[in-house]
Order: structure tokens, then sequence, then C-alpha cells
């Protein structure tokens, strides 16, 4: 095997043992050698979790596979017939194969191609993972390399321009308007679960959401090809700073609120995120000794997967209200617990450990804190 020409270490992951860049050596940034971040095991805990969870047994695609990581771990823990692995990095696809060959993974095809190429060949794939540096725009093309029925892994980390930081930015790569408040992480979710739609639309395919997360630095979205998908989920969320009320719409509207016109996220995806039977699947099967996932995956899963009741596409945040409405936040659990008296649905989210997913509305919300204080 030829020497790599940069400095490694050797570190852990899922079920691999892994040679990756020294961290000591170089800048967790796109100029190291072969990216490697130790952060978004999580993200690629989840991936695995998925696919585990669909039985997956056919063919996948990491177009932009750095170390291998992702790929590799795919095609060990899960039942994948095959996993390509590819990236136009030399020295990425020297470290693929040095890893591949130190965990003995067989299932595997290592490439070296621009995703451009990669695009104009006929095969076709289950699963698709697109995991790039910034926003996954330029590679949505791919989802026409998506067999009928298959899976795409979106991964998107311009979270400045997907939560309302950079508003034209967003307004530009995602056709959207963001929003920065107290929820920008769900609204930045669902724009780019619109836009990974979207792009498929364009090529007659119809994407359903089945799972996503807002996790660190970064936006993930899991879309299936299928034919079951409603059209019309998608819309505006209006909201109002002043008296944080909000609501959505499929028609954009102009509306005011506390007499002021009242902020408008959108167009975004209004419909649910998750398919309940997989997140319930994931759970379950994160839940078993056999997995490989490290604890704030396993967290992550289990709030999904409660959460994921909630239709309303937004929450709640308990600061935010104890600023507005100059109120001393009860206990959290108590608040929960009140809400489900009054027979509304309430959990914790993975978006925030301050937010409240609830189907009820903001004064209902502020109603119950003034009654526990009582
Ligand atoms: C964020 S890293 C991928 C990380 C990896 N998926 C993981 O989980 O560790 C993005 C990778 O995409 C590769 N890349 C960027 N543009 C590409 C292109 N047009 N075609 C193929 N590979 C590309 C880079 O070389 C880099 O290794
Ligand atoms: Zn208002």
């Amino acid at each position: 095997m030829e020497k790599l020409d940069f400095d490694t270490i050797s570190v852990r992951e899922g079920s691999l043992k892994l040679k990756v860049p020294d961290p000591s050596k170089y800048n967790l940034d796109s100029k190291m050698p072969v990216f490697y971040n130790p952060v978004m095991v999580k993200n690629r805990d989840v991936s695995v979790l998925l696919l585990k969870s669909l039985n997956f047994r056919n063919r996948a695609l990491d177009l932009l596979a750095a170390s291998g990581v992702r790929g590799l771990r795919i095609a060990n823990e899960t039942s994948a017939e095959k996993v390509v692995l590819n990236d136009v990095n030399l020295q990425a696809v020297e470290l693929m194969i040095e890893n591949a060959h130190l965990n003995k993974v067989g299932n595997i095809e290592i490439i070296k191609r621009s995703a451009r190429e990669l695009l104009a060949e006929k095969e076709k794939y289950d699963y698709i993972d697109i995991d790039p540096f910034g926003t996954p725009i330029g590679f949505l093309d791919f989802i026409s390399k998506l067999r009928l029925g298959g899976v795409i892994g979106v991964t998107a980390t311009d979270t400045s321009a997907l939560c309302g930081t950079y508003p034209k930015a967003c307004l530009r790569k995602y056709n959207s308007l963001s929003l920065r408040n107290e929820f920008m992480y769900e609204t930045g979710l669902r724009i780019l679960t619109n836009k990974v739609r979207q792009a498929g639309l364009k090529m007659g395919r119809t994407l359903r959401p089945i799972y996503a997360h807002s996790s660190n630095h970064y936006m993930r979205v899991y879309l299936k090809d299928s034919k079951k998908s409603k059209l019309d989920d998608i819309g505006h969320i209006y909201y109002c700073p002043k008296c944080l009320d909000r609501f959505s719409s499929k028609q954009k509207l102009e509306k005011k609120c506390c007499g002021k016109r009242m902020e408008v996220a959108g167009k975004l995806w209004l419909g649910s995120l998750f398919d309940r039977a997989l997140a319930k699947k994931m759970f379950s099967a994160i839940s078993e000794s056999g997995s490989y996932a490290i604890n704030s995956t396993k967290e992550l899963v289990k709030q999904i997967y409660l959460e994921s009741e909630v239709k309303e596409p937004w929450f709640f945040d308990i600061h935010k209200i104890a600023k507005i409405y100059r109120v001393k936040i009860p206990k959290f659990d108590l608040i929960l617990e009140a809400l489900r008296e009054r027979k509304f649905k309430a959990f914790r989210t993975h978006y925030s450990k301050t937010g409240i997913k609830t189907d009820a509305d903001i004064l209902d919300i502020v109603d119950i804190i003034e009654n526990l204080k009582a």
C-alpha cells in the first residue's frame, strides 16, 4: 500500500477503526488534506440507523465520501449489497482505500470522479448521500440517479442563510424567505426540505420527507422517492415578534398583528418532516445493545420520535416567552404536564433545550404559566 503523504491518527467511529488527518497538524476546514469532522458522528450515526431501520439491502452511493467513514459504515453496519464511495480528491481516495483495508470491508467500490462526471454515468442507486461543504444545491441533480423508491440524504451547513442571518442568500439559493427567530432551525430545515422536493419535481420525481434533524452547525434531511406524497403541503409561516403568535398558510397573505405587518418565512414544507413508523423503528433499533451510536445520537432519535407526534411546523421557546411576557418560568416539566392536562400535545424538542413542541398556541401557554405561578 502506498504511504499517505499527510500525518494521520487512528480514531474509532461506529464499527470502524479509521485513519484520519491528524487534528493537531491541520485545521478543521475544507483545506484539510482529507476532511473528517468528529462532530458529524451524529449525522453519520443517524444515516446508518435510518438505513438499518429501512432494512436496506441495495446499492448506495456516498457521493462526497472524504475519509470514507460514512460509506464504510453503511457497508459494514447495514445489509447494503454494495456501497460506491466517491471523491474528487486523490488523497481522500487513497485514505478510503486504506480505511477499507484496515476494516476488511468488502462490499464496496471506491472511485475518483468529479460529481459532474458521475452524473453523466448510467448507474442508479437506492440510497444517495450528499454531504458537501456548505450548500447542497449544486448536487441536487443527483435525485435523477435515484432508483424508484430510493432515499436521498442531504446535509446543509449554510445555516446562516437557512436560519435568517443572511436572508438575501436564502432567497437567492433556496428561493425562500428565512426568519431569524427562536424557531429558525425548524424553519431552515423546512426550507431545505422544500428545496430538495422542488428539485425532484423538476425532474418528474416526487420526494416525501421521512426524517430530518438540525444539530450543531448543520441541517440534515432525508427524502424518499414516493408516488404517495401529497403535493400541496407547502406554504408560509407568519410570525409576530411582539406577541409571538404565529400561523401557517398555503396562500401568501398580508397579515397584521400588534399593529405591524407579520414577518413571513417560506415557501417551505409545512407537512410532517418524519415518517412516524420509521422514527419509531429507529428509536427501537437504537435502544438495542447492538447499536454503535453514541449517546447524544440516542437522545436525538428518542426526542425526534416523541416530538414527531406534533404537526405544527414550529416550536415555542420558554426564555423568549419569559422575556416578552415578563413572567417567571416554572419548571419545564410542569409546563409540559399542564399542557397535557389541557389535552394539548407537548414535548421537548431536539431543536433546542429551551423549546416546547406543542399544538397549543401562545396564549394557552402564557395562561398555563400564569396559572402555575398562582
Ligand atoms: C464535507 S466533505 C464530506 C465528508 C464526509 N461525507 C464525511 O462524512 O466525513 C466534502 C467532500 O466532497 C468532496 N468534493 C467536493 N466537491 C466535489 C465534487 N464536485 N465532486 C466530487 N467530490 C467533491 C471534497 O473533496 C470533500 O472530501
Ligand atoms: Zn402580535
